[in-house]
C-alpha cells in the first residue's frame, strides 16, 4: 500500500528523555492532513564513532545538553528540504538528509535532528497508508516477535554503586509467545527484587530500570539472577538464559579492564577465558562488547574461540554503521550486531545495516537507550526486521516499559500470523 500525501510541515521541538535531559522531538504533517510525532533517544556509555548528538554547550541551559540548535536545524534546515516530498518515499527522504547534512557522521545537522525527522516521516507514512509501523517498514513477512533481552540488573555508569558490568540481563528464550516471555521475565524480576529485600540490599533502580545492588563481585550477580529465576518456578537455560553487556570500553583504565569488585586487571585473551568461564557455569547465551571498540583483532580472535558457543554481539564496535559492519565481517569480529537508530541517524540506514547482517549470517539485536523516550518506534522496527531480538531494558520504567507493550499490541494483532523468536534468534548456539 502506498501514499500520494506528500510532506506539507516539518516542526522540531525540544522535549526531556527519561534522564530528564533535552532531546530532540520532530511532528511531521502531511497535506492530507496525517500527523506523527517521533522522539530520539540518547546514549550514555557511547561508541567512539556513534554518529554526532549535537548539544548546545550552553552552560545555562540544562547543563550544557540543551537541543535547540538541533531542533534549529529541523525547522529551518530539514523542514524545507523535505517539503513536497512523497511521504512514502523513506529512502529519498532519508538521501536528501544525508545529502544535505554531507558529513560522515551527522555533525553538521546533528543525527538528533535527522533520525527525529527521518523517523518521523516513517510514522506519519505509515499513517497515511493505514499500516502499523512494523508493517510499514517490513512489509507483509513482518511477523516474529523477538525475543526480549530484559536488563534487570544495572552497573558500570547506568548504576553507579552497582557491579562494574553495565547490564545482565534475563532472555526468556524459552517461552511459547511474546507474552508469555514477558511474563517470565517480570516474575524473575519480581523474584530478584524479592531476593534482594530479603539480603536488605537496595532496591533502587539504574537509567534502564534494572536493580543496583551492592554486590561482592560481579558473579554474585550472575548467581542472584540464576536464584531469581528458579525462585520464579522457571528453569535457568531451559526457560530462561542470561545475557551480559560488558560496556567494556568503559572498563578500560592503564591498559586493563578493570573489575573493581574483584579487584581485578584483565587482557582482552582474559576477557575471552572469563566470557568461556561463564557460558561453562551459566547459561549465558550472548555477550556484548567484551572488548574495546576498536580492538578488531582481539574480537576476530574472541570470535574464534567463543562464537560457536555464544552470542558476541558488537554495540560500540559497529555503532549500526554499515561500513564498520563490512569491515567486521570481513574479518569475523562478533556474530551479532545491536541495532540503534541513533547511532546512524536515519531509517534507511538502520534498515540497511541490520538486513546487511541479517544476510551475512549475524544476529541482530534492535535496542533502546539508557535515556530514552515513551517513543516505541524499535518495537516495530525489532518487528519490521524478522531479527527476532530486542533489548529494552528492565519490565519496569515507563519508557522500557512502553517497548514491551507495543510488542503485545503487535502481537495481538497478528492474531495466528506472529511467531516468538524464542531460542531461534540465538542460532545453533545454545
Ligand atoms: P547507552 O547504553 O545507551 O548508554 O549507550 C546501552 C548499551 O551500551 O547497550
Ligand atoms: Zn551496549
Amino acid at each position: 500500500m502506498a501514499t500520494t500525501a506528500s510532506i506539507a510541515r516539518v516542526i522540531g521541538e525540544e522535549v526531556l528523555d527519561s534522564r530528564g535531559n533535552p532531546t530532540v522531538q520532530v511532528t511531521v504533517v502531511l497535506d492530507d492532513g496525517s500527523h506523527a510525532s517521533a522522539t530520539v533517544p540518547s546514549g550514555a556509555s557511547t561508541g567512539e564513532s556513534e554518529a554526532v548528538e549535537i548539544r548546545d554547550g550552553d552552560r545555562r541551559r540544562y547543563g550544557g545538553k540543551g537541543v535547540l540548535t538541533a531542533v534549529r536545524h529541523v525547522n529551518e534546515l530539514i523542514g524545507p528540504a523535505l517539503i513536497g516530498l512523497l511521504a512514502d518515499d523513506q529512502w529519498r527522504i532519508d538521501a536528501v538528509l544525508i545529502e544535505l547534512d554531507g558529513t560522515d557522521f551527522k555533525s553538521r545537522l546533528g543525527a538528533n535532528a535527522t533520525l527525529g525527522a527521518s523517523l518521523a516521516c516513517a510514522r506519519v507514512a505509515a499513517q497515511a497508508c493505514r499500516l502499523p509501523l512494523f508493517r510499514y517498514l517490513g512489509g507483509d513477512e513482518a511477523r516474529v516477535l523477538p525475543t526480549p533481552l530484559l536488563n534487570v540488573l544495572d552497573g558500570g555508569i547506568h548504576g553507579t554503586g552497582g557491579p562494574d558490568l553495565q547490564e545482565f540481563m534475563l532472555v526468556p528464550l524459552g517461552a511459547p509467545t511474546f507474552r508469555e516471555a514477558l511474563r517470565y521475565g517480570v516474575e524473575s524480576y519480581h523474584a530478584l527484587r524479592d531476593l534482594l529485600l530479603e539480603r536488605r540490599g537496595t532496591t533502587n533502580v539504574g537509567d534502564e530500570g534494572g536493580f543496583v545492588p551492592v554486590l561482592p563481585s560481579n558473579v554474585a550477580a550472575l548467581d542472584l539472577m540464576m536464584q531469581a529465576i528458579e525462585r520464579a518456578g522457571y528453569r535457568p537455560g531451559e526457560d530462561i538464559a542470561l545475557a551480559v553487556d560488558f560496556a567494556a570500553a568503559g572498563l578500560w583504565h592503564d591498559g586493563r579492564y578493570r573489575l573493581e569488585l574483584e579487584g581485578r586487571g584483565l587482557s582482552a585473551e582474559d576477557m575471552g577465558g572469563l566470557c568461556r568461564e561463564w557460558s561453562e557455569r551459566y547459561p549465558l547465551v550472548s555477550v556484548e562488547d567484551p572488548l574495546m571498540d576498536n580492538d578488531w583483532d582481539g574480537y576476530a580472535r574472541l570470535t574464534r574461540e567463543l562464537g560457536d558457543r555464544m552470542q558476541i554481539a558488537g554495540d560500540d564496535l559497529f555503532v549500526s554503521n554499515r561500513s564498520f559492519l563490512v569491515k567486521g565481517v570481513a574479518q569475523r569480529c562478533c556474530n551479532c550486531v545491536v541495532i540503534k537508530p541513533n547511532q546512524v541517524g536515519t531509517v534507511t540506514e538502520t534498515l540497511n545495516t541490520a538486513r546487511m547482517a541479517l544476510a551475512a549470517g549475524y544476529s541482530c539485536m534492535v535496542a533502546h537507550r539508557s535515556g530514552d523516550t515513551e517513543d516505541t518506534s524499535i518495537a516495530d522496527l525489532a518487528v519490521a526486521l524478522n531479527c527476532g531480538q530486542i533489548k529494552a531494558g528492565a519490565p519496569a520504567r515507563g519508557e522500557r516499559v512502553a517497548k514491551y507493550n507495543r510488542l503485545l499490541t503487535i502481537e495481538s494483532s497478528l492474531g495466528n500470523a506472529a511467531r516468538y523468536a524464542g531460542r531461534e534468534a540465538f542460532g545453533r548456539r545454545r
